[in-house]
């Protein structure tokens, strides 16, 4: 079952040798892609393709069948647990997502219960198990959760926001209210991962999306803490291999040797630091994935090339070192530029293995 024919991924983030550097991207399936466009049409909306295993499973392969990737990554979205947890997700079109019941007083943290993923969540794995049947070992596949402070902000905000204005004075005027809401969203990312990983998650990624707004002492408080907390609490060894935990902060650059100490495998970096100085800074203790800035796709094939030369030459010889985009691609992009991405990553470090 565990018959991997492409196991880069995992050697590179558990900084063992490859022959060439493992790349996926963020958000590799979704709007830049016709062919997810037309299925998202078909299936009526974005949360119908999230629900329906069948749909999903067939979206999560559709770059693989374009690109060269070195991993796949599960179809559906942060914003699950919340939605499960009772608060009504819905996607306004352009506005992103938005919740029907947005979490503001003590009574609404208090009446929350964290989730129990197999019976509150079933579609999300059985979509990881049709997924790795039908990958038959082609790639890896990745599960993902948003973290604990990430999942609060879009609870607590009622969507997206620019200045965090509503958690933040949660944050600075009542933080024990704040904590019992981020430790029932660490008991059920927790719960969440480790039924990713039983259904056949081969390696995780926890998405701190808004962990870079903080302070670092607020980092350290209300992001950092749930996240060391969910790694200590996953089981990493399944089908005989470890299932490495990845880490992206976006905006973490100043907090690398923290994120380090949490004892995940891996850190996820945005474009805003240099790979090699990150590398000078935690060492051998975790491997590094990313970090071009997305925008780099919207130039030359020539200007890409240049920049995947750059990042590998910073990164520099050996191990632990998984190719990623600083954030994900944008619906903007033509895939052609993704597959010139991708194809320049593996051609060029086969001189760094
Ligand atoms: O990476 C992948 O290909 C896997 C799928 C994936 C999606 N969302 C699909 C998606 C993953 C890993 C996510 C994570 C996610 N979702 C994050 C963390 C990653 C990040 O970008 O920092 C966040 C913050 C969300 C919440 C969310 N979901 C937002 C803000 C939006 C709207 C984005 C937009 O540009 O409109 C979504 C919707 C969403 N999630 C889409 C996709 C493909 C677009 C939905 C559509 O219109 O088809």
């Amino acid at each position: 079952m565990s018959d991997l024919k492409n196991d880069r991924l995992l050697r590179a983030l558990l900084r063992e040798p490859v022959d060439v550097t493992p790349v996926w991207v963020m958000r590799q399936a979704g709007r830049y892609l016709p062919e997810y466009r037309a299925k998202r049409k078909r299936a009526g909306d974005f949360m119908a393709l999230c629900q329906n295993p069948q749909a999903a499973c067939e979206v999560t392969i559709q770059p693989l069948d374009r690109f060269d990737l070195d991993a796949a990554i599960l179809f559906s979205d942060i914003l699950t647990i919340p939605d499960a947890m009772g608060l009504g997700l819905y996607f306004e079109e352009g506005e992103g997502p938005r919740f029907r019941k947005p979490v503001r007083s003590a009574k609404d943290i208090e009446e929350l219960t964290p989730v129990n993923t197999t019976s509150d969540l079933p579609y999300v794995l059985d979509a990881i198990r049709l997924i790795r049947s039908e990958l038959n070992g082609r790639v890896p596949l990745i599960g993902f959760s948003g973290s604990p402070w990430t999942l609060a902000t879009y609870m607590i905000e009622g969507g997206s926001s620019k200045d965090f204005a509503r958690i933040k004075t949660m944050a600075y005027s009542n933080p024990a209210l704040l904590s019992v809401l981020l430790e029932k969203l660490a008991v059920s990312v927790t719960d969440y991962l480790n039924a990713q990983i039983m259904a056949g998650a081969q390696a995780v990624q926890i998405f701190d999306t808004w962990g870079g707004v903080l302070s670092g002492k607020a980092y350290r408080e209300f992001s950092l803490k749930y996240m060391a907390r969910i790694v200590a609490g996953l089981n990493t060894q399944a089908e005989g291999r470890t299932v490495p935990v990845i880490l992206f902060t976006k905006g973490g650059g100043g907090w690398l040797e923290a994120i380090a100490a949490t004892g995940c495998q891996a850190i996820g970096l945005d474009w805003c630091q240099d790979i090699g100085e990150a590398r000078a800074r935690v060492g051998d203790r975790v491997a590094l994935q990313g970090n071009m800035d997305p925008a780099v796709l919207r130039a030359s094939t020539t200007a890409i090339e240049a920049e995947v030369a750059t990042i590998l030459q910073s990164y520099g010889q050996g191990a632990g070192h998984v190719f990623n985009l600083g954030h994900g691609v944008t619906p903007d992009i033509d895939p052609q530029q993704v597959a010139a991405f991708v194809d320049a990553v593996h051609s060029m470090s086969v001189n760094y293995h």
